[in-house]
């Protein structure tokens, strides 16, 4: 089986555009779906305007499509929908499907466990359920780390820009990360090589990295206070957030993929990954450096 035509859901996101891009540049045919015309996007991409609420209008678009990758936020973006969107790919009998992991390893049995990923795993359990039973259709799912330089840029891996910075189990913990670009290369990876990565999850790292390094890399450590945190006590008072009537994502959410990404055991340091097989390349410490002052 060979892949050329791919529809990629929520290619206008935080994400997307990196996976539209490399799979553009590695000569896919792209159909876009999405809720609106009203993108500014590449001339040679296909637009299919979508109810993401019907399985109809899911079918319909997906039908001729060799692989469907689903770069919706989660969360965001409610379950039934991705739910929904593996039933569409299954009955247009799309063969590969590309579920919306691209972060923590929701294979580690204690990230899977938080109830941030439930939604990421419920999504898996259906893939690996009808791969089980219909061949024809497979799955891979694309674990990359937290986002490297989108992470920096927002604030999520460390601030950067200081009076303070969060500081999670010492400093020491060493983080797998992938630049957007990266991810985009990896999905375009994928596709190249769908016997190789079918029904699995792959792994992919262009950097290994530690909220300490980050710090002196960016030649600010003695202008930043650090400000210590146990992603431990992050995950319990996540719980306590979700006990509330109206639980706030803000705390629970980010408190849970903070634990996920330093928490010992969480899986948050890869200890394979298939950068060779899908074109990823490790970046070297000046290429990091580069990337870290972008954002200091
Ligand atoms: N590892 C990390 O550090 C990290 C960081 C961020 C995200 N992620 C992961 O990356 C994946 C993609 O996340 P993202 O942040 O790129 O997604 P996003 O920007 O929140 O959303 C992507 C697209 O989803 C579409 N969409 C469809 N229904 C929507 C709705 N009801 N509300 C809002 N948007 C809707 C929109 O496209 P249209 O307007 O074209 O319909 C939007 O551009 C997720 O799996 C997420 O968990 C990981």
């Amino acid at each position: 089986m060979a892949i050329h035509k791919v529809a990629i859901a929520g290619g206008t996101g935080n994400l997307g555009p990196a996976i539209v891009n490399a799979a553009l540049d590695a000569g896919f045919e792209i159909t876009l779906l999405s809720r609106s015309t009203s993108h500014q996007l590449d001339p040679r991409i296909n637009v299919q305007v979508v109810d993401y609420e019907s399985l109809d209008s899911l079918t319909a678009a997906l039908t001729g499509q060799d692989a469907l990758v689903n770069a919706l936020g989660v969360g965001v973006v409610p379950r039934d929908i991705h739910l929904r969107l593996v039933d569409a790919a299954h009955a247009a009998k799309v063969q590969r499907y590309i579920p919306s992991e691209f972060g923590s390893d929701t294979a580690n049995q204690l990230t899977a466990q938080l109830p941030v990923f439930g939604d990421k795993v419920a999504v898996a359990q259906k893939l690996q359920e009808i791969a089980g039973q219909d061949e024809d259709f497979g799955y891979t799912a694309v674990i990359t780390g937290p986002f490297f330089d989108w992470g920096l840029k927002n604030k999520f891996i460390i601030n950067l820009d200081g009076p303070t910075a969060q500081i999670y189990d010492g400093g020491d913990v060493p983080v797998s990360t992938t630049t957007l670009a990266g991810i985009g290369r990896a999905v375009a990876g994928v596709l190249r090589h769908p016997r190789e990565t079918k029904n699995r999850y792959v792994y992919i790292a262009e950097a290994e990295v530690t909220q300490n390094k980050l710090l002196e890399w960016s030649g600010k450590a003695d202008q930043i206070e650090k400000e210590a945190f146990k992603s431990e006590d992050l995950e319990q008072q996540a719980y306590g957030a979700l006990k509330q009537p109206i639980p706030d994502p803000r705390t629970f959410a980010r408190n849970l993929i903070l634990r996920a990404i330093y928490g010992s055991k969480f899986g948050g340091k890869f200890t394979q990954v298939d950068n060779e097989l899908l074109g990823v390349r490790t970046l070297s410490e000046s290429e990091i450096v580069d990337i870290v002052k972008q954002y200091a």
